[in-house]
């Protein structure tokens, strides 16, 4: 898909598609305006009909509108001018590109970022309109057997901007937004794929792979036996109930100063959760593939910033591994010695994610890093207690809070703040090891989760993102959402001195 900038005249403009805003009441857009004028009317003859009321998300594709040199116009309802906002600007994108997806259109000029919601600017707008027709166009297929043609067509999406001298803006808003979309649909198509596909292993190919399609990514692959030298216990515990060998994918895009430190991003990697011997029930199972979002989400945040040749070190660290019930699995009540040195009592082994966690983090000590931040699928508690909205941060670093939670909400892909106080820190004593893998009573299960990670990241400013409950939708539309890609990049945006 190509996002271009187009400004001038808009009458003027050929295009198969021109999008104009309608608000309730039929009050046109800015846009709207325009065409309506050179149109003699039409538009506003046509809403006097009442077919199109300006609804949110409602459309009306048109025919043939006189004075202007574009083959359709395509109507897209706003809502009331004094409740629009970010979702419904979002909403109205999105149903644009629902009816786009059903015609023959290939390229269309969307006006829509004009229309700034409050606490927005056309920067925003515009990078929105590029990931909302992103996430729409985004089609699976690569499991699929008859590969049926996309179902939309579409091959350029043009943003209209009125102003001459706000072209730049928006050309470094599409910029941004297309890199961006570029790691979602990267972290997507991986953690769509199968768990018999996507194996620790595969997902250390594609990292290679992209190693390869962007020379300045440096790529390592740890192996067992160089878990095993490490004294990642915890990690290789969780693996040995599998046939699929365990990897630590590492990958290293130096893009800053030499001596700066990195930000270091570490993403679960649990290609297929079965619980091991604490095997969970067998509805729903099948999404215990999306495991490794957190891992795809590094992926994507990578792709984005070797796109965009961020000026920033940035480090992913990927721990993969299966867990499954097996002989040689882990059982309820063994300990085992993560890489720290600290013993683990496994009191259900369904509690994996932390396990290859804790040793990744302690991995990342190496890097120095300025900041680490871990993406992990953790907690069903963390979904029941936030549901599939925002995704839960945890952090007892203030600054680093305001900054994460300031960049979901500029990204639209926003967390929300749970506590980690040391209150709950108890509820992972063990009488037999020094910590618990689980907490001793099942209420506030996401908090107790990030306490035992908390335990690994005492040497360097660290927060954590349970994203059970963002990472993927289930029923009908059930697929990987890409986030929390937006919000990574954002955030590394912002510490590469990209954005203000
Ligand atoms: N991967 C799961 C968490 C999960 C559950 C993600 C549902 C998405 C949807 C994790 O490994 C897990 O099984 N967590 C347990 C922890 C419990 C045993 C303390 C859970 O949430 O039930
Ligand atoms: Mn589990
Ligand atoms: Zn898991």
């Amino acid at each position: 898909m190509e996002f271009k900038i187009k400004s001038g005249d808009l009458a003027r403009h050929k295009t198969s598609c021109l999008i104009l805003g309608v608000f309730e009441k039929c009050k046109l857009s800015a846009s709207a305006e325009v065409v309506d004028k050179a149109s003699g009317g039409h538009l506003s003859d046509i809403l006097q009909k009442g077919d199109m009321d300006g609804e949110t998300g409602r459309t009306l594709l048109l025919y043939g509108v006189p004075g202007v040199s574009c083959e359709r116009v395509l109507l897209v309802g706003c809502g009331k001018p004094e409740e629009f906002n970010r979702r419904s600007y979002r909403k109205a994108l999105a149903s644009a590109m629902t009816l786009l997806n059903d015609t023959h259109i290939t390229a269309a000029l969307c006006t829509l970022p004009e229309l700034v919601p409050p606490g927005m600017d056309l920067y925003r707008t515009v990078r929105d309109a590029v990931t909302v027709c992103a996430d729409n166009v985004y089609h699976y297929d690569q499991t699929k057997g008859e590969k049926k043609p996309p179902r939309s067509l579409l091959k350029s999406f043009d943003l209209w901007v009125a102003q001459e001298q706000d072209t730049e803006t928006a050309r470094q808003a599409a910029r941004h937004g297309d890199a961006i979309a570029w790691g979602v649909t990267l972290a997507k198509d991986l953690s769509n794929l199968p768990g018999n596909i996507c194996t620790p292993s595969y997902l250390a190919g594609r990292a290679l792979e992209l190693g390869r399609d962007y020379p300045q990514l440096k790529v390592d692959i740890l192996e067992e036996k160089d878990l095993e030298t490490l004294g990642m216990g915890a990690l290789l515990s969780v693996s040995r109930g599998s046939r699929q060998p365990a990897k630590l994918i590492l990958m290293e895009h130096r893009g800053g100063p030499e001596d700066a430190k990195p930000v270091v991003l570490v993403g679960k990697g649990l290609t297929f959760d079965a619980g091991g011997i604490s095997i969970k029930p067998a509805s729903d199972m099948d999404e215990m593939k999306f495991d490794m979002c957190g891992g795809a989400s590094v992926f994507g945040a990578i792709r984005c910033a070797l796109e965009l040749e961020l000026p920033l070190n940035l480090v992913g660290v990927v721990p993969a591994s299966e867990n499954l019930p097996d002989g040689d699995a882990n059982k309820p009540g063994d300990i085992v010695t993560s890489m720290s040195g600290r013993t683990i009592e496994i009191l259900n082994t369904d509690a994996e994610g932390r396990l290859i966690l804790c040793d990744a983090l302690t991995y990342c000590e190496r890097f120095e890093p300025a900041v680490v931040l871990d993406m992990a699928t953790l907690t069903g508690a963390c979904a029941v207690a936030l549901g599939k909205h925002p995704c839960g941060l945890f952090t007892q670093n203030e600054p680093l809070a305001a900054e994460l939670l300031t960049a979901g909400e500029a990204a639209g892909d926003r967390a929300w703040r749970l506590p980690l106080w040391d209150d709950y820190q108890e509820e992972i004593d063990s009488n037999f090891a020094d910590m618990a893998n689980i907490g001793d009573s099942r209420w506030g299960g996401a908090i107790t989760a990030a306490c035992f990670l908390s335990r690994y990241t005492k040497k360097y400013p660290w927060a954590h993102l349970d994203i059970a409950g963002i990472a993927y939708l289930s029923g009908k539309k059930k697929g990987a959402t890409g986030r929390p890609v937006s919000l990574l990049a954002e955030f590394i945006l912002k510490r590469s001195g990209q954005l203000q």
